[in-house]
């Protein structure tokens, strides 16, 4: 190769990795929906916590921590008022967490939720609590990492619509399962969840059929199974499921939860 060509391939190669360099620092400033959508349900649980790459502190003045959760407005669903949540007893109720609202459900708008969607810069302040949507960014808000991660979530991370149809009219609310298969989430329920929670589901603290009797829950676990539900119960430990291999389980718990003689899971 002669000199001045490889002179100019040297600096094309220069060029590139500017450019590459100066778009990754940009897109890292303004926050882009690549993040980890796993993570993001973590945030969407509750973004102060460590666990979800938080501080474990509330934003200054803050007294009621529900008022923070996306999922206290929007739901584990993200169908806020049109999902499990529908009959969530809060403000102004009760002044300790929000009802979710007309707009808190966000289905219509998954797949395509920017970062700006979710900062809300012109949201509410902290100390107003009340149902309207806060301003993510004020002091003591979200890090980059966890709007990227809580807009990865939002926009590509399962939620429990992809697998079933949700009845809000029925009382507790109507969850069909779309082509689950409940003879292998028996088999799952064996392999990723007895160890903790026993094979008739009661061997914890949370006796798991009591829990997905009650009004919108599977919309609830659903998110806790795929995305965990705290230190303990990570995504991890729990087999690290698909949405398919999820409903699954919650179908194969459904037909014993649904009868009503039963007070335990048999295998
Ligand atoms: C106290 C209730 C509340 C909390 C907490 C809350 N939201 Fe909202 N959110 C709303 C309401 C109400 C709307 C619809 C009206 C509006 O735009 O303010 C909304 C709208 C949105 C929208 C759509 C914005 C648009 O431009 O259309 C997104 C995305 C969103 N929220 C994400 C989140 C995320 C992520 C969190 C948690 C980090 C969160 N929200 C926390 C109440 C809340
Ligand atoms: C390593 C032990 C462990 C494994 C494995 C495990 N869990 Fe859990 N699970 C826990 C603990 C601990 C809690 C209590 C956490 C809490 O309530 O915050 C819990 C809580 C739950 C809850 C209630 C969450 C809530 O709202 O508080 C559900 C539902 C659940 N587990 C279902 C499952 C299913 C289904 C599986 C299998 C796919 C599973 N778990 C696997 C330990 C485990």
């Amino acid at each position: 190769m002669s000199k001045p060509i490889r002179n100019r391939l040297m600096l094309g190669i220069l060029i590139t990795a500017v450019l590459f360099g100066l778009s990754g620092c940009l897109s890292q400033k303004t926050g882009s929906d690549e993040g980890d959508e796993y993570n993001g349900g973590l945030v969407w649980n509750n973004w102060t916590k460590s666990i979800a790459g938080g501080t474990d502190e509330l934003p200054p003045g803050v007294i009621n921590k529900d008022f923070l959760r996306c999922k206290a407005c929007h739901g584990w669903d993200a169908k806020g008022a049109n999902g499990g949540y529908v009959r969530r007893s809060g403000f102004p109720e009760k002044d300790t967490r929000p009802k979710p609202t007309k707009g808190t459900d966000l289905s219509h708008l998954l797949g395509r939720i920017a970062t700006a969607d979710v900062e809300h810069v012109n949201g509410r302040s902290w100390t107003t609590e009340n149902n309207k949507m806060p301003n993510l960014t004020q002091t003591g808000g979200l890090t980059y990492k966890q709007i990227d991660d809580v807009t990865a979530f939002l926009n590509k991370g399962p939620k429990i619509g992809d697998i079933a149809t949700i009845d809000i009219s029925q009382k507790p609310v109507k969850y069909t399962f779309k082509n689950a298969d409940p003879a292998s989430g028996k088999d799952l329920y064996a392999k990723s969840c007895q160890l903790c929670h026993g094979a008739d589901g009661n061997q914890m603290e949370v006796k798991l059929i009591d829990y997905f009797r009650n009004d919108g829950k599977y919309s609830e676990g659903f998110h806790k199974i795929i995305y965990g539900a705290d230190e303990q119960m990570t995504r991890a430990v729990a087999g690290n499921l698909n949405a398919k291999q999820a409903a699954g389980i919650l179908s194969w718990i459904q037909i014993q939860a649904d009868d009503t003689t039963k007070k335990g899971f048999s295998q």
